[in-house]
């Protein structure tokens, strides 16, 4: 169970990263191309079924993500490869047990394709007490797209073995600023059950 108080994401300011305008990022991942030639193109908020079909249509392999693959010690790291007001390219690194928060996907479409690794999903319903509840869990291999906008509330984990990473390719659109995160149970002490 997780709690249903949450935290508003900070506003992104869709300010482009030094070397992540599109012409930069296509020619750092030529196979990227076509799919960052279309979300330039974005004057709005893309539809998540357009982006989850652009993501199963990649042919991807780990070495055609080279320059983005950085990870952190502590937690995963998103390496953004292009963005604008409008859309958001990464690819997060995962090691062993780094997981993102609970959180929801209010005013964006979300979809990522595994290209390493086998990161878990785990789908969350909200119940009438006010807490999260975990309703499915889904282990991805290579080449899978997951998707999720608006209400849908998720949670990503590398639950694999240590020296086991994941490397996984998202689009947001638009970027997320309105986003909220769950925090988990509080509890007083060791009375816990
Ligand atoms: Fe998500």
């Amino acid at each position: 169970m997780a709690t249903a108080e949450s935290t508003s994401a900070p506003a992104c300011t869709h300010a482009p990263k030094p070397g992540c305008d599109a012409a930069t990022a296509t020619a750092k991942f030529p196979k990227l191309a076509p799919l960052i030639a279309y979300l330039g193109s974005l004057k709005g908020r893309a539809d998540l079924s357009v982006l989850s079909n652009l993501l199963a249509g990649l042919n991807l392999t780990l070495d055609d993500l080279k320059p983005a693959l950085c990870f952190g010690n502590c937690s995963y790291k998103r390496n953004t490869i292009a963005e604008s007001p409008h859309f958001e390219l990464l690819a997060l690194c995962w090691r062993s047990g780094h997981c993102t928060p609970i959180h929801n996907h209010v005013g964006s479409s979300c979809a990522f394709r595994v290209v390493h690794g086998a990161p878990t999903e785990i789908r969350f319903k909200m119940t009438p007490s006010g807490l999260a509840c975990p309703i499915q869990t889904t282990q991805m291999e290579a080449g899978f797209v997951c998707s999720a906008e608006d209400d849908d509330i998720h949670q990503v984990a590398n639950l694999e073995p240590p020296g086991t990473d994941a490397v996984t390719l998202h689009i947001y659109s638009p970027p997320p600023a309105h986003w909220k995160t769950f925090n988990g149970p509080v509890s007083d002490g060791p009375d816990r059950t």
